[in-house]
C-alpha cells in the first residue's frame, strides 16, 4: 500500500518553516489524515512520548532529543495526524565537513505501519540531504530488525565492510548492530 494522500510541505526550504492549516481528520485509520513535515520545537514532548512508545528502553532521553532537535531540525521530519498526536519521525545528522549524514531515528506507530509511511519518511529525508550535498548516508540497525533492514535495502543501503556489516557490541555489551550504508553523491 502507498502513502498517496499524505499531505506534503517539503517542496521548498520556505514551506518547511511556514504553519499551515491542518486537513479535516477522517473517519478511519489510514494515511490520508497525516501530514508530513519538519519538526518544531512544540512537538518536543510529543515526540519524547512517540519515541518511547516505540522504542521503550533506547528511547532517547529528553535532554538528547532536546539537542539533537537543536542541531538537526531542518533534517527532522515528523507524521502529524492533526488531533496532537505524532505517528512517526525520521531525523538524520550531518557533518558539514566530510557531508556523511546517519539517520538517527526512523519510526511509524504500530497502528500506522505497512502503509508505506517509513518509506515516505525515508524518501523525504534522503531528497533532503541529497539536494543539501551530503555524498553518503548511515544507519544502524539491530540484526533481527527484518522489516527495517528490507526498507533500507530497497532504498539502496547496502551493509558497510568489515564483516557483513556487523558490529558486535557496538552500543554496549550485546547491543549489535549492522551498519548500512547509501552513496548520495552522483545519485538520482
Ligand atoms: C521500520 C519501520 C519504520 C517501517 O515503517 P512502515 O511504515 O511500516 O514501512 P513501509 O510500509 O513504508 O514499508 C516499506 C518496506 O519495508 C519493508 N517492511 C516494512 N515492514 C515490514 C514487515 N513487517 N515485514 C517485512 N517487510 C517489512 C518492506 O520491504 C516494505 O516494502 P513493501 O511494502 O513494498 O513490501 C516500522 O516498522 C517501525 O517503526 N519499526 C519500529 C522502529 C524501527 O525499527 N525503526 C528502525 C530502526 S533502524
Amino acid at each position: 500500500m502507498t502513502a498517496e494522500p499524505l499531505e506534503r510541505f517539503l517542496n521548498s526550504p520556505e514551506q518547511l518553516r511556514t504553519p499551515f492549516p491542518l486537513p479535516a481528520p477522517p473517519a478511519s485509520p489510514g494515511t490520508g489524515d497525516l501530514v508530513l513535515r519538519t519538526a518544531r520545537e512544540t512537538d518536543l514532548p510529543e515526540l519524547r512520548r512517540l519515541d518511547q512508545e516505540v522504542f521503550h528502553e533506547v528511547a532517547y532521553p529528553g535532554f538528547l532529543l532536546r539537542q539533537l532537535y537543536d542541531m538537526y531540525a531542518g533534517h527532522f521530519l515528523v507524521l502529524d495526524d492533526g488531533r496532537g498526536r505524532l505517528r512517526g519521525y525520521v531525523l538524520a545528522g550531518t557533518t558539514a565537513l566530510d557531508r556523511d549524514s546517519w539517520i538517527l531515528g526512523l519510526c511509524v506507530t504500530r497502528d500506522r505501519r505497512r502503509h508505506g509511511l517509513g518509506r515516505e519518511l525515508m524518501t523525504e529525508i534522503l531528497g533532503l540531504l541529497r539536494r543539501a550535498g551530503t555524498e553518503r548516508v548511515r544507519l544502524t540497525v539491530e540484526p533481527a530488525n527484518h522489516a527495517a533492514i528490507l526498507l533500507y535495502r530497497s532504498l539502496g543501503f547496502r551493509f558497510e565492510e568489515p564483516e557483513g556489516g556487523l558490529r558486535r557490541d557496538y552500543f554496549g555489551p550485546g547491543m549489535h548492530r549492522h551498519i548500512m550504508r547509501l552513496e548520495l553523491a552522483g545519485g538520482a
